[in-house]
């Protein structure tokens, strides 16, 4: 019964999966659940979509297994996030932080929003910037009212609890990630899940967060995983907008779904977009992305991070060093967009011999990355740099004339799969700069409008020509 719930919720796909044979295997159970539907309907409240092993309701966490379901399916990011050494400023401030730790005796509640419909999903922490193990006492997953993201507030009746293993905690070593086991949440692309951590010991030394959420996400001290609503006494001490411990969500999909992640820095990562309105690029990409059957299988991820460089670190690390973190070591990537540069260009010195080195290091790096990802199959698309030409640390001529280069290698290039023109889409009529009402304010990061530009500009045929990968027209 599981089984045939499950994938009627696929959607497009159940006419697939009513393949004449799997009718023969699912029929009987239909018969079944028709005689004898209560009893098949409790037993599926119980343990709705997975199954226990024999040991399994003592919660030892020891031969303790739970399968997704349909057992033919494959896990990819419904939302991920790239992870981050966080920095002294993003630290919370007394007594959340002490010298004994972080977040000692306190729950963290944290949205974020899913950029594919699923009916499963599991949640992935991330310890890996971290010099000590974290543990995770208890974990709850719930639904913001009103689909609201940056709420401290759940909607109680949607209130579950995360297991890892079977058990309630988990302890992650240094350097790793943790997974929980599956749970069964039916969301529509766009939804806003929210997720409540508590560590009742903290964490000593050094945490893993994403600096810039642009989404509001609270703590409190005690165990609140199961509270409705955290109570905030002081905004300023118990609130701010990084994504703290959680890296994704991943959701169990067909096998035929896949992943676009991006790459990329601020114009990403969503500097210039608004608080709490997930309006970055890649959030409108995902909606759109979703409007369409052609491309609905498709979840847009976004693993950009503020200040991104390809050369050199800043206070992320450099795209070469964070691919396999970031890319390679997700299920289910598809396809790679890559947008990075313009950080190294900005904070080199600007006499020419050494813009001219950052090209050349660019261009090398740029093949480097391509031809990691195509190892993997993975199509590349390549970004080329929108104008910054009012911003206060772009203008030079020299910059712009590396600039220019840039892109132009980027066009001509055939090295990869398909040119995202964001230059072309957000330059004004004299070229150096980003047209006026797409512009933030700061001359380089683009407004909500802008960033609808780049969402609704991309050419969506690109992922039907590369839905089968690279295979042998890669060239690197
Ligand atoms: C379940 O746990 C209890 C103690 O809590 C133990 O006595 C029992 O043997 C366990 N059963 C299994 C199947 O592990
Ligand atoms: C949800 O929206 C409804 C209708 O707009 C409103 O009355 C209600 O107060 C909202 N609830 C929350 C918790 O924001
Ligand atoms: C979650 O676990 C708590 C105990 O920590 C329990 O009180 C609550 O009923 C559980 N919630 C669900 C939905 O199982
Ligand atoms: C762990 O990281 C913190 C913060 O970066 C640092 O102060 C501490 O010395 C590190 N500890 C070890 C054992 O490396
Ligand atoms: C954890 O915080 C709660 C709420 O402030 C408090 O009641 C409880 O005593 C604290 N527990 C510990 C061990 O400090
Ligand atoms: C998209 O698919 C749904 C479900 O199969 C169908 O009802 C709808 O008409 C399709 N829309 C378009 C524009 O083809």
């Amino acid at each position: 019964m599981a089984n045939i719930l499950n994938y009627a919720s696929f959607g497009g796909l159940s006419e697939r999966c009513l393949t004449p044979s799997l009718l023969r295997l699912l029929l009987p159970a239909c018969l079944l659940t028709v005689l004898f539907g209560t009893v098949l309907f409790s037993f599926r409240d119980e343990t709705p979509a997975f199954n226990k092993s024999k040991a399994g309701g003592n919660n030892t966490g020891i031969g303790y297994a739970q399968h997704p379901n349909p057992p033919n399916g494959r896990w990819v990011d419904a939302w991920a996030t790239s992870a981050q050494l966080t920095v002294p400023l993003g630290l919370p401030p007394a007594p959340f932080d002490s010298p004994s730790g972080t977040f000692i005796n306190s729950s963290i509640r944290q949205t974020i929003p899913v950029s594919i419909s699923t009916t499963q999903v599991r949640l992935k922490i991330s310890n890996e910037f971290s010099n000590s193990s974290l543990s995770i006492t208890f974990a709850t997953l719930a639904l913001p009212p009103n689909n609201t993201a940056g709420t401290p507030e759940i909607i109680p009746h949607t209130l579950q609890n995360i297991t890892f293993g079977g058990r309630r905690s988990i302890q992650i070593p240094p350097g790793a990630n943790g997974f929980s086991d599956p749970i069964n949440l039916v969301l529509d692309a766009g939804s806003n899940v929210a997720i409540t951590l508590y560590l009742q010991d903290g964490q000593k030394g050094a945490i893993t967060s994403h600096d810039a959420s642009r989404t509001h996400m609270y703590w409190a001290f005690g165990d609140h995983t199961n509270s409705r609503m955290l109570y905030i006494k002081s905004k300023a001490t118990q609130r701010a907008k990084h994504w703290y411990f959680i890296s994704a969500l991943e959701a169990w999909v067909p096998p035929s779904y896949g992943s676009l992640i991006i790459l990329g820095d601020s114009l990403s990562d969503g500097r210039g977009s608004n608080i709490n309105m997930n309006n970055r690029w890649p959030n409108l990409l995902a909606a759109r992305v979703q409007r369409s059957n052609a491309t609905k299988h498709i979840s847009v991820v976004n693993m950009a991070s503020g200040g991104n460089r390809v050369l050199s670190d800043d206070k992320n690390p450099n795209v070469m060093a964070r691919l396999n973190r970031d890319v390679l070591a997700h299920p289910g990537v598809k396809y790679v967009l890559v947008y990075e540069g313009l950080n190294d260009v900005s904070v080199a010195e600007l006499d020419r011999k050494t813009q001219d080195a950052v090209y050349e290091g660019l261009i090398r790096a740029y093949q480097q990355l391509i031809l990691r990802l195509h190892a993997f199959n993975l199509p590349v698309f390549f970004a080329t740099i929108a104008p910054a030409g009012r911003s206060p640390w772009w203008p030079h001529p020299e910059r712009e004339r590396v600039r220019q280069k840039i892109n132009k290698w980027i066009r001509k290039s055939t090295l990869f799969e398909a040119v995202v023109d964001f230059d072309e889409i957000l330059r004004d009529e004299e070229g150096s700069c980003i047209r006026k009402e797409w512009d933030s304010g700061d001359g380089v990061h683009p407004n909500g409008e802008g960033f609808l530009q780049m969402a609704e500009k991309i050419d969506l045929d690109i992922f039907e020509r590369w839905k089968d990968g690279v295979g042998n027209w890669a060239k690197i």
